[in-house]
């Protein structure tokens, strides 16, 4: 472990001076976009972060006060298998690719270039939330996710600048360059161009957005190129946090309403300064349908080809399934046929987009279980739900047509009539921003939203989180 090179690393990277020569370049630019573009406001504030110092399942999280800008990102990856095998896909059984097999380079590529444009994206969508925290909890929380996600983007630059020469180094050139909602030159997938500018905004992106990275980190872990899936193993652990911070935000949000409905049973939880719930329902409504495309199409020639290369597995390859080829069988997929829905048998391997998005649909419908426990605990009759899949998509199979919330197949003046209703309009986003006033006293915070059940890492939610 090289913790206190310039950049912490666990791959050796003083024996390859080739490589250490094109990070330590890159690593003023990514301190410049940092700078630009990083949590605006609070850079030279003392943070309690973790900071990744150890790969090792004992104690890799430090934690500490850090100022951001000192924060030691660094590239980690989890240690190397003996004999690692390529696990699915037609080179089922050989030897995992140690370099970058010449017929798949340009898909492993575009893999990830397009992971790694996310996690900056998040960041710069995320830049202004410092200066309307509920509390210093949050506001930690928040820097926490940011700071990470600059270390993803760092794992992915190692692997373009390692692994993929000239073209490598010119991709992650194109990270720092990108801009998330800049119509000339915006980020690579919708979700991360959508402004995520206040705090319910915030808890929804990470519940829903973030845990889109869980799955598709999760498929790129059983990669066959050894150096991409050990790097998404590691990411995966920062990763849980994040999905932390949403899924118990979003939590917290819905306890407060029922809280404040109980009090003003007659009325709008607005007359309390509360969410109501139904605009909590359209923020999940918003981003859940956005998270869904980031799946990509429901039959995908590109999903074929990353499982037949050994490139992109399932969720959970290995402990899963028992066939590893998946060359046979059928995926019964629901299309649009003739202005109408429809069923059509997909071969297994086109439809492994919809394989993966299945298993984060689930994991979502988790998280609504727990919110509607909070529900129920306050006493409150009212329940949250996740959308139909079809409704509100931008990509894939069902792009290009109208669905009302139920999946139902609706015409677009239909839509148009009922959008208010399923997602939020300009007043509910308004309204979401006129309640985002900073609390930032150890302890307070905001009425909006209820406090945490547990601060971070055994400290009390009074903790000075951060020192301003
Ligand atoms: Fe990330
Ligand atoms: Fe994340």
């Amino acid at each position: 472990m090289n913790l206190y090179d310039r950049i912490p690393n666990n791959v050796n990277l003083n024996e390859d001076k080739r490589l250490q020569r094109a990070l330590e370049k890159w690593l003023p630019n990514y301190l410049d976009w940092w700078h630009d573009m990083g949590p605006d406001g609070f850079q030279d504030r003392d943070v309690w972060l973790r900071t990744a110092i150890d790969v090792g399942s004992e104690g890799w999280a430090h934690f500490d006060y850090v100022k951001m800008p000192d924060y030691r990102w660094g590239i980690f990856l989890e240690p190397p298998q003996a004999n690692a095998k390529v696990g699915f896909g037609d080179n089922y059984g050989e030897p995992a690719y140690q370099e970058v097999p010449g017929e798949f380079r340009n898909s492993l590529r575009r893999i990830i270039v397009t992971q790694g444009d996310t996690e900056p994206a998040s960041v710069e969508q995320q830049r202004l939330l410092g200066h309307t925290c509920p509390s210093l909890y949050d506001m930690r929380n928040l820097f926490q996710v940011n700071v990470e996600e600059g270390r993803h983007l760092w794992a992915m630059v190692y692997l373009l600048h390692g692994y993929f020469g000239r073209d490598g180094r010119d991709e992650a050139d194109a990270l720092l360059e990108r801009r998330s909602g800049n119509p000339d030159k915006p980020r690579i997938l919708e979700a991360f161009n959508q402004p995520c500018d206040d705090w319910l905004n915030f808890y929804s992106f990470t519940m829903f957005t973030d845990r889109d990275g869980k799955y598709q980190l999760s498929a790129l872990a059983e990669s066959g190129f050894e150096p991409l899936a050990r790097t998404c193993k590691f990411m995966l652990t920062e990763e849980a946090h994040h999905m932390f911070v949403g899924d118990t935000g979003l939590s917290r949000v819905v306890r407060r309403t029922a809280q404040l409905m109980k009090q003003n049973p007659n009325g709008d939880v607005r007359e309390l300064g509360g969410i109501p719930l139904e605009i909590i329902q359209k923020y999940i409504n918003f981003w859940f349908s956005y998270s869904l495309d980031l799946f990509g199409g429901e039959i995908s020639s590109n999903s074929a080809d990353f499982f037949a290369a050994g490139l992109k597995g399932r969720f959970k390859e290995q402990e899963q399934y028992t066939d590893h080829i998946a060359s046979e069988g059928s995926f019964t997929m629901t299309v649009v046929e003739n202005g109408k829905l429809a069923t059509r048998e997909v071969p297994l391997r086109n439809a492994l987009n919809e394989v993966l998005r299945g298993e984060y649909v689930k994991d979502c419908e988790k998280g609504l279980a727990r919110w509607n426990k909070a529900l129920a605990d306050e006493g409150v009759s009212d329940r949250l739900y996740l959308p139909n899949i079809r409704f509100h998509r931008h990509v894939g199979e069902y792009a290009g047509h109208s669905f009302d919330i139920e999946g139902n197949l609706i015409s677009k003046e239909e839509f148009e009539k009922g959008k208010s209703q399923w997602l939020p309009s300009i007043e509910d986003r308004e309204y979401v921003r006129s309640l985002m006033k900073p609390v930032t006293e150890p302890g307070k915070i905001a009425n909006w939203i209820a406090p945490p059940a547990a601060g971070i890492k055994g400290k009390p939610f009074e903790f000075e989180y951060v020192r301003l």
